[in-house]
């Protein structure tokens, strides 16, 4: 099932009258099926949306719909939602059974139907042999897959993760994103995901939306958004290490980075910021390219090497010293102290106004 929203509107009033815009005239259409990731810092709205999508908050202004029809005043009951949030929230004095069946004892069904369901859904995530525990007998990660079969053993029409795995220790969180990713195509449910940690967005989800202070800044498949952020703010949150960012210049038909002249374009004068991901930089070996730095430091990592480069005429004090990371094949053996000149790849250099917009070449 779709999900859209219509400039879909939350603002928090507080008790000495501020506002926050929570969610701020968002519109956007989850697709049908898909595995969503919704990405941003903390306190920029992924939670509200959730909230605003199953109903347990009423939006301020705007509409939802599932497909055609308008949910916005509809009781979260009424709506379909499977919800799990960070805190698994399961029932501690119940077994993995119970918990599992327990959104089923409300909606009269008959039992042995209840226990075929909770089955495939134990079955599914993984748990079959575990159905007799109590939550404090399962690890962190069996216990999210039981809050995400207790959140599905009613079929409902969309997933709502919020932050599912924030409470997980690295190798377990890598676990179980893989296994909420195959859980999700074994079941083709409309999923959204909310996390605020770009990596785990971007390897689990078929498209992600980014947002920034309750507004969406841009939606489309990971790699897509990774390669052409709209702004500078979507090209610093996506990538790791991050993007780095020079002051850059158009005079008189050529770009300027740093200083050193780079290439030509059409755009007229102006200063603008230019981003360059640490893979967009390759080795000149013929040693023409202008982009000429001294490497500070080294790392190496098998097949790939990170150079850091302090970027001179920067350095007021050594604390406010701007430098730049370019990751290069190991194969040319630079070492600190060598002079290396750059070229940028085709495509891989960003131009953003003083309003951090991009600029299309
Ligand atoms: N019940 C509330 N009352 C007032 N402000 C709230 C409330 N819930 C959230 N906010 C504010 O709304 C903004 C978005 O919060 P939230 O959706 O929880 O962000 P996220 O989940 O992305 O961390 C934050 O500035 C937060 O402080
Ligand atoms: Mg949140």
């Amino acid at each position: 099932m779709e999900i859209g929203m219509k400039d879909l509107t939350k603002i928090f009033v507080s008790k000495d009258k501020s506002e926050v815009r929570a969610v701020d005239n968002v519109n956007v259409t989850i697709p049908s099926g898909k595995l969503i990731g919704l990405l941003g810092p903390s306190g920029c709205g992924k939670s509200t949306t959730l909230y605003l999508i199953s109903g347990l908050l009423k939006q301020t202004k705007g509409k939802i719909f599932f497909d055609e029809e308008e949910v916005s005043s509809m009781p979260p009951e009424k709506r379909g939602i499977g919800l799990v949030f960070q805190n698994y929230a399961l029932y501690p004095h119940m077994t993995v059974r119970e918990n599992i069946m327990f959104p089923l004892k409300n909606l009269k069904f008959d039992p042995d139907k209840a226990t075929k369901m909770m089955h495939d859904m134990a079955t599914l995530v993984g748990l079959e042999t575990m159905l007799d525990r109590k939550p404090k007998e399962l690890s962190g990660g069996q216990q999210q897959r039981v809050a995400i079969a207790r959140a599905l053993v009613k079929n409902p029409r969309v997933l709502l993760l919020d932050e599912p795995l924030s409470n997980l220790d690295a190798r377990l969180r890598l676990k179980t994103r893989e296994e909420i990713k195959r859980i999700q195509r074994e079941t083709k449910i409309t999923t959204i995901f909310v996390t605020h940690d770009q990596e785990e967005a971007m390897s689990i989800s078929d498209e992600i939306l980014v947002m920034r202070q309750g507004i969406i800044q841009q939606k489309g498949e990971p790699q897509e958004v990774y390669d052409n952020p709209n702004n500078l703010f979507v090209a610093k949150f996506l990538g790791n290490p991050q993007i780095n960012v020079f002051d850059g210049k158009v005079k008189k038909g050529k770009i300027y980075v740093e200083g050193m002249e780079v290439e030509k374009t059409d755009l007229p004068d102006q200063n603008l910021t230019v981003g360059i991901r640490p893979e967009g930089f390759i080795v000149d070996k013929s040693n023409k390219s202008p982009l000429n730095f001294e490497v500070d430091l080294v790392e190496t990592i098998g097949r790939d090497t990170t150079l850091i480069i302090d970027i001179p005429g920067q350095e007021e004090s050594l604390l406010d010293k701007k430098s730049f990371k370019a990751i290069v094949d190991s194969q040319h053996g630079i070492k600190a102290g060598h002079k290396v000149h750059f070229k940028v790849r085709e495509g891989k250099m960003h131009l953003f106004d003083k309003d951090g917009s991009v600029i299309e070449q």
